[in-house]
């Protein structure tokens, strides 16, 4: 039996939306908190103000409101999702998955709905799990989320942490098409990095307890250098890795979208690719490192500045360590 191995189908974004909490936490808040000052947190990371999500409210309750966006800026019916996979790693709770109360507070049923947690990677294999989806020809639209309440896990009394994250997310719709959407993505893990960066409290190893609790383990915590340097390495690699992969140049490229951790890093990153700085779309000033939703959410606010058939490159790294890079062409 001959058997055509030709991929024939391939996902492309139809739609993407996005939500921030109204709440703002700026610069100036923390110096009423800490030992810092606007102008240190913006020259070495760029940020201005971060989004903070109310106390009650969860994960889940923001990617149901970019979902709402979505379905309300390109008419889709939410009746037609198979799939939806969310990259997170602050679920609503350990379980059910947040996927699944998405689902609920949707109303909606029969569809797939799982998490998937690479921490700030965690949008880019979603991305591609969904794609892969859409490939098989089993699942016809499937929602990739990003979402993070990162603010439930930083100490406030922190300076290196609490200037850093916000909450978020950011979702996109995945569906067949004949031409291609996601060309393709690099995705790796090392696993050398669980000392640098962690939430160590609150899983199996140090379930929730009076003791977790003394020892500051429910805090995100990270070794800022370290971080910052294997970052700028990884995403930098990869990023040409992925383009000789396909064949491609970094002057192909229309548009980079780095994950928003640091300014420097990502202004690092564009420098190590050599990609023209006025390629490189940013929108950290506004909403810090929101983990899983920083690429979505900068893509939603920059949809204006796409072109049909613009090759975007988005990169990422996280905790894990974990990082990777994934091309697409835009298609909406
Ligand atoms: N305000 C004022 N001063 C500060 C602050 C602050 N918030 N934090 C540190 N300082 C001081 C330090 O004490 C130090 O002072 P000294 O020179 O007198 O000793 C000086 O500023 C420099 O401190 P560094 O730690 O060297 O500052 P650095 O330039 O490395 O910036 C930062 C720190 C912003 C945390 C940076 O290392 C960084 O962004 N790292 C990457 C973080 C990251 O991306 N994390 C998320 C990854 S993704 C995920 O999965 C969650």
């Amino acid at each position: 039996m001959d058997i055509n191995l030709t991929k024939k189908i391939y996902a492309n974004i139809s739609a993407i939306g996005g939500y921030v909490p109204e709440n703002k936490r700026t610069n100036h808040d923390l110096e009423l908190i800490t030992d810092t000052s606007d102008e240190w947190i913006v020259k070495r990371t760029g940020i201005k103000e971060r989004r903070i999500l109310d106390e009650g409210l969860a994960t889940s309750d923001m990617a149901v409101n970019a979902i709402k966006n979505l379905i309300e800026t390109y008419n889709k019916d939410i009746n037609d999702v198979d799939a939806i996979i969310v990259a997170t790693s602050t679920p609503d709770m350990l379980m059910p998955s947040t996927a699944n109360i998405i689902c609920g507070k949707l109303g909606i049923e029969n569809v797939w709905a799982f998490d998937i947690n690479a921490a700030c990677s965690g949008f880019l294999y979603a991305l591609d799990m969904g794609a892969s989806l859409v490939e098989t020809n089993r699942y016809k639209n499937v929602l990739v989320v990003g979402a993070d309440k990162i603010s439930a896990y930083v100490n406030i009394n922190d300076r290196s942490t609490n200037i850093l994250f916000g909450d978020g997310a950011g979702v996109v719709w995945l569906e067949p098409t004949k031409e291609v959407g996601v060309i393709d993505a690099l995705l790796l893990s090392n696993g050398t990095g669980k000392e640098f960066l962690n939430i160590e409290g609150g899983g199996s190893l140090y379930p929730p307890s009076q003791d977790s609790l003394e020892k500051e383990k429910t805090y995100i915590k990270q070794d800022g250098k370290v971080v910052f340097k294997n970052a700028i390495n990884a995403m930098s690699h990869t990023c040409l890795d992925v383009l000789a992969k396909n064949h491609l140049s970094v002057s192909d490229i229309n548009w980079l979208v780095p994950h928003q951790a640091n300014k420097r890093i990502i202004d690092a990153v564009g420098k190590e690719i050599n990609i023209e700085e006025n390629k490189t779309l940013i929108n950290i000033e506004h909403y810090g490192n929101t983990i899983a939703a920083t690429i979505p959410l900068c893509i939603w606010e920059n949809t204006s500045k796409l072109k049909k058939g613009d090759l975007l490159m988005l990169t990422a790294f996280g905790a894990g360590f974990s990082w990777g890079a994934s091309l697409l062409r835009w298609t909406i």
